[in-house]
């Protein structure tokens, strides 16, 4: 039985890995550990919380002596960073938590992979190090780090970080970078579910500048199972690129969503740009297809409707999400555009 600690295991992309893992890998006990931010959501993990194999424990990865605890209370084997403070416009108003849990988080949980000698230590990173992209080509695992964003920035640093925790002191590592994860249980303050909950409530689209900046689609399933295939698989000390091959402009999957949902293209508002707003994303996945044989099984306008009907049969999770501090953070990220 392999033991893995998860980290941010109650967030979007987490939240699914668990459940895919505890469906699909019998000889894997999960170690679920998330601080359950506004962020996360133990509802995420409805019908998993009482699985025999996890165990979910509400703490902080900057917690040094907790993770130590519980590497050695449950055997653990290996540790997937999940956990981060992870919206754009969010680290542009208020960076310093991104610092704290982006760096200094992952540090704490690579002094514990290192100290106890971990088999495996996986940072689930994003595209976003590479910086952005004019008209053509695409990232590679070549390209040079070049972030934009605080949140970039923090997410870049970590994975200097893990590097150099592999060079000085040998841990065995990976590290993911993907695309725009899209797909259930995505917090209403990304993209595509805050225009799926506008449009639903006849709200305005906020759409930033001019609506023609790229993202490269990937279905969070296929992420899933992307990292899942690194942890099994792959030699240490290597990168990998994850995206959907699915480039679409922001006005395009908005149109999708307001078709699916059969609400007037009148609801989209532009309003004013983000500052810094990266032009376009684009993954080159050619080294973990060719290397680990994964590939997406979902193209985008296939888990696109998935995805709008799931928000439209849960509506109530998504009531319960949007209740509370989300009107208070949507006013004031809104409210002068
Ligand atoms: P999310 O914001 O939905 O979830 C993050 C989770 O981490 C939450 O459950 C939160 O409670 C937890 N968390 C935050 N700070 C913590 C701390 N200090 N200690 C313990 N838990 C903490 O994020 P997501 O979209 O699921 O992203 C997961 C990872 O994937 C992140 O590392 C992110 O940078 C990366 N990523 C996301 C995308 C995307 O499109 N969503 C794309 C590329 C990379
Ligand atoms: P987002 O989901 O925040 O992901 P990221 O910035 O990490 O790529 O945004 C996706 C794209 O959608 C990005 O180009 C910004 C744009 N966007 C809007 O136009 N309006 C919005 O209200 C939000 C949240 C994003």
């Amino acid at each position: 039985m392999k033991k893995i600690l998860v980290t941010g295991g109650a967030g979007f992309i987490g939240s699914n890995f668990v459940r895919m893992v505890l469906t699909e890998q019998p000889d894997c006990f999960i170690v679920n550990l998330d601080k359950l931010t506004y962020a996360g959501n133990l509802e995420n993990l409805t019908g998993f919380l009482e699985h025999k194999n996890h165990k979910f424990i509400k703490g902080d990865i900057c917690d040094g002596e907790l993770i130590a605890k519980i590497i050695d209370e449950y055997k653990i084997d290996a540790i997937i960073n999940f956990a981060a403070e992870s919206h754009v416009d969010r680290s542009i108003s208020e960076p310093k938590i991104f610092i704290d849990t982006n760096i200094a988080g992952t540090l704490t949980l690579l002094e514990a992979a290192r100290d106890k000698k971990l088999e495996r230590f996986i940072q689930i990173s994003t595209d976003e190090v590479y910086g952005e992209l004019g008209p053509d080509g695409m990232f590679t695992e070549q390209t040079p780090l070049s972030p934009n964003s605080p949140y970039s920035a923090s997410k870049a640093s970590a994975d200097h970080l893990v590097r150099a925790f592999g060079h000085t002191w040998g841990i065995k590592y990976n590290i993911t970078r993907c695309s725009n994860n899209y797909g259930e249980y995505q917090f209403p303050e990304k993209m595509i579910p805050l225009m799926i909950n506008n449009a639903l409530n006849d709200k305005d689209l906020p759409v930033y500048g001019d609506g023609l900046n790229v993202r490269d689609w990937l279905y969070v399933y296929d992420h899933c199972t992307a990292i899942w295939q690194v942890f099994e698989k792959a030699p240490s000390g290597e990168i990998y690129n994850i995206g959907g091959c699915n480039e679409k402009t922001n006005l395009e999957v908005i149109g999708l969503i307001l078709n699916r949902l059969k609400k007037p293209q009148s609801l989209i508002k532009f309003v004013k740009d983000r500052l810094g707003h990266d032009r376009r994303y684009a993954i080159d996945a050619t080294k973990i297809m060719n290397e680990l044989g994964w590939k997406p099984s979902v193209i985008f306008e296939e888990g696109i409707v998935k995805t709008i009907d799931w928000y439209l049969q849960n509506q109530e999770w998504l009531q319960n999400v949007v209740s509370g501090d989300y009107q208070k953070y949507y006013e004031s990220m809104y409210e002068n555009r």
